[in-house]
């Protein structure tokens, strides 16, 4: 597996990989620190294209002020063990520097679906998001992306912003969101989860376990705001130190329900334990995912 670190390297590289344009390239975009979601991304990339371009850069643009960019885990060679053991074809790992020259003045910014759930609790952490990604899109060139649904506001903003800016043809559907993978408890994998002290990890399997008590009561017809509100108190009770939200949502728009009708719905809760913020969402009314 060949590691770029800079554009020159990288397109010499994906030009190497795709001679005349032939073969599909996919692009796993992360910040390191890779955990077994997302080697899963990256074995789904493989049965769907012929080469699996992933890309490694701790996005400061997605970081806020108060945030954990200096403490977020920095993993190179493990990370980079890990994804040519996969059969990743293709690193691209650029410095700061290389991503954000010091001219760098442009941001991309999705209206709409990034203001809500975590859009307002971490004001412009998606347009970092947007901004990187849409870079990481250009920069790659590739035929499909995937990224997992644990971040399912994430994975809607770049469906949008991929739509609005052709980024990617044929759009939409060339955005490919993977399942939560999930330990065996439940939690949803994520790096931040190395951050909960042996008590705070046993404390946040409440999340999920709490979630799906609250999918089985709005399925069977109990009232949302009632539902949502025991949730909250259930995952408080476990642990955790406050709930940013816990909302039901259009699965497709993220527009926030009050009632669950006959389309996809899904609950979304995010909440803090110690000092770490952990997300999760599942799907509702018999949705995917
Ligand atoms: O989900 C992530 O790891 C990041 O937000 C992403 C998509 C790689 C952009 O930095």
């Amino acid at each position: 597996m060949q590691i770029a670190k800079t554009r020159d390297v990288l397109r010499n590289a994906v030009d190497a990989l795709r001679p005349q344009g032939a073969g599909r390239i996919a692009l796993v975009p992360t910040m390191g620190a890779l955990h077994e979601g997302h080697l899963t991304l990256v074995r789904r990339a493989r049965e769907q294209a012929d080469h699996v371009v992933a890309s490694i850069f701790v996005n400061p643009k997605q970081f806020g002020a108060n945030e954990d960019l200096g403490a977020y885990p920095r993993q190179l060679a493990a990370d980079a063990a890990m994804l040519e053991a996969e059969g990743c074809a293709l690193l691209w790992a650029p410095t700061v520097e290389e991503m954000y020259p010091p001219s760098f003045v442009t941001n991309v910014s999705v209206a709409g679906v990034s203001d809500g759930l975590c859009g307002a609790a971490r004001p412009g952490h998606f347009d970092g998001v947007a901004t990187v990604v849409c870079k990481l899109f250009n920069q790659v060139q590739p035929d499909i992306a995937l990224f997992g649904e644990k971040d399912f506001q994430q994975l809607a903003i770049i469906r949008a912003m991929a739509r609005d800016l052709d980024l990617i043809r044929p759009h939409v559907d060339a955005i490919i969101g993977v399942p939560t993978v999930r330990e065996a408890d439940g939690l949803a994998m994520s790096s931040r989860n190395r951050y909960l002290s042996p008590e705070q990890r046993e404390q946040a399997a409440a999340l999920p376990r709490a979630m799906r008590t609250a999918i089985a009561g709005l399925e069977s017809g109990a009232p949302v705001a009632d539902t949502l509100a025991a949730l909250e108190a259930d995952v408080v009770a476990a642990g955790f130190a406050s709930v940013d939200y816990a909302v039901l949502a259009d699965a497709a728009s993220l527009t926030p329900l009050s009632a669950l009708g006959a389309g996809p719905a899904r609950l979304l809760v995010a909440g803090r334990i110690g000092g770490t913020r952990l997300i999760d969402n599942m799907a509702v009314n018999g949705s995917q995912g």
